[in-house]
């Protein structure tokens, strides 16, 4: 086949993976069912207590007790002594997930100069702290000859959205960004998954005011991401009977792309 998938992860027992952000919503949801198939956990994000509530419930499953290690993806420090710490206790890492991410609404009609801090934080945690990492794991798995990457991406990077103009440039970004490392990493025998996730009911969407179509559960993402990852997949997206509609907009030509998602959004009172 010309575009051949990732291998397949047939066991996760004992394989250590890394989450950042895996103190709630959909890191700690994979966490959770990672450490049920036997995965020895390392957890990364900022917020301690919540780190703590995720490790005992993954440590419920397991002997093995979780790693964890708060850090901010803004810090390159940061991620640096916890990379460190990681490889002191682990001789290689198995998978690394990238689940951190922010969302802020933004439309062009309130955008001024003071907005730029969120366009700024925005493209720190959902793109610039994904390179931090990678700029880390990527040089040991091509020297250890193994080793996995994948990055929560979403829906909203497949094509222009209004209302999100700072959160979904971000995700467009990460779509590309896997596309050159897979094609980069294949060669040798290096796992690029990039997981584009529909709606789903996390503390990200909890104050979303408006229509979610296909909205989803968080064990239910974190199942079809697994599943998705065994399977050796470049590309996780689901629900796909949302995912697929928005694969089949992006294909239409441009302006009628544009004129249908306007539409839906004045319809919905969104703007
Ligand atoms: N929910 C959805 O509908 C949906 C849809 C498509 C894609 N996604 C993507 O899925 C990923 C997870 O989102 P979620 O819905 O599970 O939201 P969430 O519950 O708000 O989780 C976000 C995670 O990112 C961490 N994080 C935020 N800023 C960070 C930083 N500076 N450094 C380290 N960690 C940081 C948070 O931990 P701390 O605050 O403790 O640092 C938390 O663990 C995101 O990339 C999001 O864009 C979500």
């Amino acid at each position: 086949m010309f575009f051949s998938s990732n291998p397949p992860i047939h066991s996760w027992k004992n394989k250590i993976v890394w989450i950042i952000g895996a103190s709630s919503g959909i890191g700690a949801a994979l966490a959770s069912l990672l450490a049920q198939n036997g995965a020895h956990l390392v957890l990364s994000a900022r917020s301690v207590d919540k780190l703590n509530d995720v490790a005992r419930t993954c440590d419920a499953f397991s002997t093995f007790h979780s790693l964890i290690l708060p850090c901010d993806i803004h810090s390159e420090e940061e991620i640096h002594s916890t990379y460190q710490k990681i490889k002191q206790q682990h001789h290689a890492i198995d998978l690394v997930i990238i689940a951190s991410g922010t969302y802020d609404a933004l439309s062009i009609r309130e955008f001024n100069p003071q907005q730029l801090s969120t366009v700024i934080n925005t493209i720190d945690t959902n793109l610039t702290g994904y390179y931090r990492v990678i700029s880390y794991v990527i040089p040991d798995f091509l020297k250890n000859g193994k080793g996995g990457l994948a990055m929560i991406s979403s829906v909203a990077g497949f094509s222009g959205l209004p209302n999100a103009l700072a959160y979904a440039p971000t995700k467009a970004a990460l779509n590309n960004l896997a596309e050159g490392l897979y094609a980069e990493l294949h060669p040798h025998q290096i796992g690029i998954y990039i997981v584009c996730p529909g709606f789903v009911a996390t503390p990200m969407t909890a104050n979303n005011r408006f229509p979610m179509p296909a909205l989803i559960e968080v064990d239910q993402a974190a199942q079809a991401i697994i599943s998705g990852l065994e399977k050796g997949q470049f590309e996780i997206h689901f629900p796909k009977r949302f995912t697929l509609f928005l694969q089949f907009l992006r294909r239409l030509p441009r302006s009628w792309y544009i004129k249908i998602i306007s539409y839906f959004f004045h319809k919905n009172s969104i703007l």
